[in-house]
């Protein structure tokens, strides 16, 4: 296939896509309609159904999973002196929320097989001063909870790309001290952007709603402006209604992925029940940019799934399985709206890309 051909032919297939519909739009356009459009009753709503389904007793909305995740640091005392441990290979989210503390951050490598924290790895850096780990769920698939909570340091599960995911059949978001969640725009469930926290800590809980509002307090200390709007959380009421409709949609792409790549000489994504696949991605065992270049040409759009490692940020050295996971990763589109046929141009791409570099692989 020619360029040509694909403009002419085909349109290019994203590699996410938000899943809206009507229903959204309504309930959006309810809220608009009351005229009461910052956080109110809607966004009570949302928390408790959030609780509810995560089976928590604490659900706190905000306007993004940075600002939870900041939040959630700062309410469980971290500051200024402190090492908060998170993983290179995670976007920098983490290490924005970190450094917004005034903590230090401290990167550890991850599982090559998993792309979750290493909890081998995390060990060496264990010190007096670290105050918390922040666990990413990577991809949709759950850390390895046990060793890591073997170590003894409070942890943050980062849900941000694994909502409805699950560990030894126990929902990501409940083994750590606090979880937090992103709806960004491409994310399972969207609110166009919008964060949670969730916890079992009645006091960390408090600390956040205290610190995500600054209006009408009659003592001062630095507070924030992350509160979710009515508007947004509207659209995360009708978005988790779906959520599990949106999984099973999911975890069948991933099935259909798996069947026609078996043979393939790729590395498919680790199988584990409770994976959601946010990401379907493959490791290449050479570098994707020539794949990405090639699929772009085949009207797919596929990426890195994670954009640079923060070691490379940070200028250190020393995180070989970052390193080759980030070189070599390739996510292929995976959400609810892919058709069947776009599902079959994919295979197809993928496949023809793997005849092309097969004398690299
Ligand atoms: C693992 C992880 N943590 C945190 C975030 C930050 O979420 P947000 O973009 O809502 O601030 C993201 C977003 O991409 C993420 O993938």
């Amino acid at each position: 296939m020619n360029n040509q051909e694909k403009i002419v032919g085909k349109e290019t297939i994203p590699h996410s896509r938000p899943t809206l519909g009507p229903q959204e739009a309504k309930a959006v356009s309810a809220v608009i309609e009351s005229g009461y459009i910052a956080e109110g009753e809607i966004v009570n709503t949302f928390e408790s159904a959030f609780a509810k389904f995560l089976g928590v007793e604490y659900a706190t909305s905000t306007n993004s999973g940075t600002s939870a995740l900041h939040l959630t640091l700062l309410a469980m005392g971290v500051g200024q002196g402190d090492e908060v441990i998170i993983p290179s290979y995670v976007c920098s989210a983490l290490l924005n929320a970190v450094n917004y503390t005034g903590a230090t951050p401290i990167l550890a490598d991850i599982n090559p097989d998993t792309y979750n924290l290493n909890a081998a790895d995390v060990q060496r850096f264990i010190k007096k001063s670290t105050k918390a780990i922040i666990v990413p769920h990577l991809f949709g698939l759950a850390a390895d909870m046990e060793p890591l909570l073997e170590l003894e340091v409070p942890i943050v599960e980062d849900c941000a790309q694994s909502i409805g995911a699950t560990h030894h059949q126990r929902p990501v978001g409940l083994f750590g001290v606090a979880g937090i969640f992103s709806f960004y725009a491409t994310k399972v469930i969207t609110t166009g952007e919008g964060g949670m926290v969730t916890t079992n800590s009645s006091d960390i809980a408090a600390r956040i709603r205290d610190l995500k509002a600054y209006d009408k307090r009659e003592d001062y200390k630095i507070r924030f402006n992350y509160k979710m709007t009515d508007i947004q959380a509207a659209l995360g009421i009708v978005q988790l209604k779906q959520l599990r409709s949106f999984i099973r949609r999911r975890k069948k792409i991933a099935e259909g992925y798996n069947r026609a790549f078996y043979d393939l000489r790729l590395k498919l994504p680790p199988t584990d029940t409770g994976q959601i696949y946010f990401r379907y991605v493959l490791d290449l065992k050479m570098d994707s940019r020539p794949w990405i270049q090639e699929l772009a040409r085949m009207g797919i759009t596929c990426d890195r799934p994670i954009h640079f490692p923060l070691h490379q940020n940070l200028k250190l050295g020393g995180y070989p399985a970052t390193e080759k996971a980030w070189k070599q990763s390739l996510s292929i589109p995976i959400y609810p709206t892919l058709t069947d046929e776009e599902i079959s141009r994919v295979i197809e791409s993928v496949t023809r890309c793997c005849e092309k570099f097969a004398n690299f692989i």
